[in-house]
């Protein structure tokens, strides 16, 4: 078994992106600006966007965050939008999820521009990636494409098993190993809470990527010897052992499961500090106009 190191893969990229983006710095005569957006006090949605924010500051970017309560109405948040769509020196912009329930996260991730939306959520983003033209790519995908890369694994030909369809990781996941690129041409399965016997497919997984917010999801007795396993499980349990107070669990038991791994992703340590460089990279190629 060999992990595969979020920590060192990120610390490395982000060397590379605070290179260029002191570049792009000189050319443009300021720095990249990514605007993030937290509506309330979730525990889990404020630990990541402050590490956003301080992400941005290591790598020579600039940050604003607009905090908003819970009661914000839904034509405020996209007024704000609006507002941060229209000022030439912001890059990037990114509201985080969830949102609360009287605020349609459809809404919101459409009035995003899309030349702003480097989370890689707007419908014309998803439609450009399908097509495989240049967009910005969902960041946690992205990360993990990254990481592959990193590490050389060949992908081609394999069978990739998916778990969890959502917006933000299952489904963009699943398009993107089935695309016609490096990492990709995978034959990919997409399972989900509506899959009966979920196990009759991981044990097939060569690359099995696991994203449906359950501790210890899958076990070892649901993958084969050599598996590739990507853990996007961020599972947050209150615990006296942290500095923090609480603990994060992947969706993978890691233990009984790394055994027979290739390859795998720690929690934490893998997938969560990827995504962060997901962000940065386009980001920076917002600044650079890479996309559009
Ligand atoms: N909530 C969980 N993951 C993400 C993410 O990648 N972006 C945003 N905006 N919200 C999230």
């Amino acid at each position: 078994m060999q992990l595969l190191d979020g920590k060192f893969v990120s610390e490395k990229l982000k060397l590379q992106i605070a290179e260029e983006a002191a570049d792009i710095r000189q050319k443009i005569g300021r720095k990249p600006h990514l605007v993030a957006i937290l509506v309330g006090h979730d525990g889990g949605s404020e630990t990541y966007v402050a590490s956003k924010i301080k992400n941005c500051e290591k790598v020579g970017f600039d940050s604003t965050l607009y905090r908003f309560e819970n009661d914000i109405t839904e034509d405020a948040l996209l007024q704000k939008i609006e507002e941060v769509n229209n000022d030439p020196n912001t890059d990037g912009i990114l509201v985080q999820l969830p949102l609360p329930k009287h605020i349609s996260a459809d809404n919101v991730t459409e009035r995003i521009s899309p030349e702003k939306d480097v989370d890689g959520f707007h419908p014309i983003n998803l439609g450009r990636m399908q097509r495989n033209l240049p967009s910005f790519l969902p960041a946690t995908p992205y990360g993990i494409l990254l990481m592959l890369a990193e590490y050389n694994i060949n992908t081609a030909g394999k069978h990739c098993v998916v778990v969890g369809r959502s917006n933000i990781v299952g489904s963009p996941m699943s398009i993107l190993m089935a695309r016609n690129t490096n990492p990709g041409n995978c034959t990919v399965t997409i399972c989900h809470s509506r899959t009966p016997d979920i196990k009759k497919f991981t044990l097939d997984a060569d690359i099995l990527i696991v994203a449906i917010g359950k501790k210890n999801f899958i076990t070892a007795d649901m993958v084969k010897e050599g598996v590739v396993v990507i853990d996007v499980g961020m599972n947050r349990e209150i615990s006296n052992e942290t500095k923090s107070g609480y603990k994060l669990y992947g969706d993978v038991d890691f233990d009984n499961v790394a055994p027979k791994s290739s390859w795998i992703t720690p929690v934490p340590g893998g997938v969560g500090l990827m995504t962060i460089v997901g962000l940065l990279k386009n980001t920076l190629a917002s600044a650079k106009k890479e996309i559009y």
